[in-house]
């Protein structure tokens, strides 16, 4: 696996594998990989002839008072756990060669950018349309993968990639679970045994509410307040949001019918914020 953490390098590789009629397949992360990370990959390889895999920690998705110091890195043993996968290059570029001193352009997604996560972390998801375009531009990937987890991130990819004619297959990979149901994170690495417990809370959650969605309950404002008092009864949890919407949309809903997301946000001691989402029908 070559490492290259030089835009111009990685560019220049990307060039050389398309001459060659070879399709790339980009793998963006912010790295402290885990089996998540690791099937994303995978998917990667059955659909392309080289894996990019990016590693870069984004400072500008971070807003003021956010974890971007602490945020969690481990680089050695994630070269290894690439290397492992098959990927070709690991693209670590730093944050100086991505913004260099007078940059100054955004890639906005405007509406759905707006609630949700966008709501309570004001200008993150510009942060990260602006460093996905970039890397794009960068790697010239045939195919993306992103993961589920972020379904929010991912509409916003879809639609500006639709919007700018990007002209890159995007692929979306189900969320990977541990075995007790906490979806997997790099920021699960926060957590002491007691929020650990805490974290479960969402992933219960999701649970309580399909139980109740298949005993015949359709109104969301009565799912909404079941999940949000589940929720509630862990220590430590306040809850972000608790949304009923349309999965393409992002739209909020009054009554829950097919396709219908419900997506949870929940901070833990004040301190770790965990996402999650499932469809009520249980389908991925
Ligand atoms: P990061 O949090 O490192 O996630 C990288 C990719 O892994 C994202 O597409 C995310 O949705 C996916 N992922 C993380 N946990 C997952 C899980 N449990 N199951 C399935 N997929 C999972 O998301 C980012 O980085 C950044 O915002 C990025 C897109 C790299 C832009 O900076």
């Amino acid at each position: 696996m070559d490492i290259l953490t030089s835009p111009g390098a990685m560019r220049a590789w990307a060039r050389e594998q398309i001459v060659l009629g070879e399709k790339i397949a980009l793998v963006p992360t912010m790295g402290f990989f885990h089996e998540g990370h690791l099937r994303l990959m995978r998917m990667a390889t059955r659909h392309a002839d080289a894996v990019v895999v990016s590693l870069f920690v984004n400072p500008i998705q971070f807003g003021p008072g956010e974890d971007l110091d602490r945020y969690p890195r481990d680089f050695a043993k994630d070269c290894e756990l690439a290397a492992g996968e098959g990927v070709a290059v690991l693209f670590a570029p730093e944050a100086a060669d991505m913004y260099p001193a007078g940059f100054q352009t955004t890639v906005s997604v405007e509406h759905l950018s707006r609630s949700l996560c966008g709501a309570d972390r004001p200008g993150h998801f510009n942060g990260v349309t602006t460093v996905v375009s970039k890397l794009f531009h960068i790697v010239q990937p045939a195919y993306a993968v992103f993961g589920q987890k972020d379904f929010q991130q991912l509409a916003i990819i879809r639609r500006m990639v639709q919007d700018l004619d990007m002209g890159v297959e995007i692929l979306a990979h189900p969320i990977v679970r541990e075995p007790d149901g906490l979806a997997m994170s790099s920021r699960n690495a926060y957590l002491d045994a007691d929020q650990r417990q805490s974290a479960l809370s969402l992933s219960t959650g999701i649970a309580l509410a399909r139980s109740l969605f298949t005993e015949g309950e359709r109104e969301t404002a009565v799912l909404r307040k079941k999940v949000r008092e589940h929720i509630l009864s862990y220590s430590g949890t306040a809850v972000d949001y608790v949304s009923f919407i349309d999965c393409s949309s992002l739209e909020p809903v009054d009554r829950v019918g097919q396709e219908i997301l419900l997506a949870l946000a929940v901070t833990i001691d004040g301190r770790v914020r965990l996402i999650d989402n499932g469809l009520l029908t249980g389908d991925e």
